[in-house]
């Protein structure tokens, strides 16, 4: 069977959580924001818009918000990946962004859909991102103190937006990370 581009990109995008110190070239940050900008979205409302963080101190700073406000927000008794996270977010040494040369946020004016295009936005960010060579991991905690007035005003996102995504950049160090395994999918029901 001929190598079906897509599928392999949608295949080979792997979270990645350790990055070379080499910044992203400002040619593939334009192009993963232009792939952004061809994500589906719900009556042509294109709400994204995007933060973008190379400044390694704003990710610390950040992250030591992030943490402690993490930790209040978990269960104290939860599944092995609950607890594992906690016990990561005590680890002073621990970094939500793990050290990456970019950041993005993407945010966009409230809507009942803007949750929904701004993710597949960050989703084609990742892939383009991919297919370049640039490995990407979503960070769900970074999004945890992204909406508070302050930190929204620090980002640049007006009043009126949310911060729907946090995801990270960079060329992975030691190459791709192996594949999780994947479960089959569930079919609930087929109403033919
Ligand atoms: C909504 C969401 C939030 C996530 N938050 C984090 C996070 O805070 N930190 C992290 O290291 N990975 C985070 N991830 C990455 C997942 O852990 C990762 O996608 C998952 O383990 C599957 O691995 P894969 O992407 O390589 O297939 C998040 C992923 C999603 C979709």
């Amino acid at each position: 069977m001929a190598a079906n581009p897509i599928l392999e990109a949608i295949k080979s995008r792997r979270a990645v959580r350790s990055f070379e110190d080499k910044p992203v070239p400002e040619s593939a940050i334009k192009t993963m924001l232009e792939a952004a900008t061809w994500a589906p979205t719900a009556i042509n409302m294109q709400p994204w818009k995007f933060t973008l963080i190379t400044s390694k101190a704003e990710m610390n700073g950040l992250s030591d918000l992030a943490k402690p406000a993490l930790l209040r927000a978990l269960p104290d008794v939860g599944d092995e990946s609950i607890m594992g996270l906690k016990q990561r977010l005590t680890n002073p040494k621990y970094n939500v962004f793990y050290g990456a040369p970019l950041l993005v946020f993407v945010s966009g004016a409230k809507s009942p859909f803007a949750v929904n295009d701004c993710t597949m936005a960050a989703q084609n960010m990742m892939l383009a991102g991919c297919s370049l060579g640039v490995g990407s991991c979503w960070i769900g905690s970074g999004v945890v103190v992204a909406n508070d007035p302050k930190i929204k005003a620090e980002l640049g996102v007006p009043d009126d937006h949310e911060v729907y995504a946090a995801v990270i950049f960079g060329y992975p160090k030691g190459g791709m990370p192996k594949a999780p395994q994947k479960r089959a999918p569930v079919i609930l029901k087929r109403i033919d």
